[in-house]
């Protein structure tokens, strides 16, 4: 069995949140005529177990034991072990639901930009977790989801692997190419980084040579300057993002990640009411 492993209490915690929108969602959106879509596009296994052999639900099984159910759910997973544990998990333990249930191993950019292409959102509403340890999501995807105007968007963004491509001294050609597919584009480089008030001796020189072009610049980003930078991106291509991500922490204190919200519908009404729940849940 390919078991996934628990990361640390960040990873309940994670989960948890999700789960709670997740219910309140489904219970919000009973009585509406909108088909409700589940979209998992890291979906793992459906289960985690911790170190000591202790064992939890993961989103996938989360969202299929819900009280209340989606009308579809779509489980995109690039590792075929892991998928095809999900899958015998959905056909031993969910076969009632099995005709409504899809499971893709593939890379979650493709299949979930695929996903989104073959829905008519005028009748649908969905829920998407895009719950990578990395730098998978690309910008493009969040763009395409916005576009739908009918998604809700968790978006665990990989905090601690951002900041490792972003050392102080201004060394980060080798992770350009990565951090703008990340962020969209290279407003980050003004964002962090000023130019360093040490080398200006150098402006002088006519020869700059490699010494001067990679600590031409020094870091200038404190970690909650960093997260706003990160929501006010969102909130080029999303109408509504919540002001109050979390940060997720490690033993040791250190923050992984940033759990995000992002709802891509336009009316006011439907945001007013996602934003006051997924607010509520991430101030607990
Ligand atoms: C943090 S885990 C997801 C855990 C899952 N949401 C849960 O709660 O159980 C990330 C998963 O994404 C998968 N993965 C990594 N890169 C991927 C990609 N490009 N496309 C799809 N899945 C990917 C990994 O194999 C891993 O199972």
């Amino acid at each position: 069995m390919t078991t996934q492993e628990f990361g640390g209490s960040w990873t309940q915690q994670k989960l948890n949140i999700f789960t709670d929108y997740l219910n309140a969602y489904l219970t919000v959106l009973k009585n509406q005529k909108f088909k409700k879509i589940y979209i998992d596009a890291f979906a793992g296994t459906g289960k985690i177990t911790t170190k000591n052999g202790q064992e939890f639900d993961g989103s996938a099984r989360c969202a299929l034991t819900a009280g209340k159910k989606f009308d579809f759910y779509y489980f995109v997973e690039n590792d075929s072990a892991k998928a095809t544990e999900l899958q015998n998990m959905i056909d031993n333990e969910f076969s009632s639901i099995k005709s409504i249930t899809r499971v893709y191993c593939d890379d979650a950019n493709e299949r979930v930009t695929q996903i989104i292409h073959n829905i008519e959102w005028k009748y649908n509403r969905a829920l998407l977790f895009l719950d990578s340890y990395a730098t998978q999501v690309n910008w493009t995807t969040l763009e395409t989801i916005a576009k739908t105007h009918s998604i809700d968007v968790w978006y665990l963004f990989p905090f601690s692997a951002m900041e490792r491509m972003l050392p102080n001294s201004g060394e980060y050609k080798a992770y350009e190419d990565c951090l703008n597919r990340l962020l969209g584009d290279s407003s980050w480089q003004t964002e962090f980084y000023k130019e360093n008030p040490q080398l200006s001796f150098f402006d002088s020189l006519e020869d700059s040579n490699d010494f001067y072009e990679s600590n031409r610049r020094i870091k200038d980003a404190k970690p909650e300057q960093v997260k706003s930078y990160i929501i006010r991106r969102l909130k080029t291509i999303f109408p509504c993002v919540s002001d109050k991500p979390k940060f997720l922490k490690n033993n040791r204190n250190s923050r992984l990640f940033l759990l995000c919200f992002a709802i891509s519908n336009e009316s006011p009404k439907a945001q007013k009411i996602a934003l006051s729940i997924a607010n509520h849940i991430l101030n607990r």
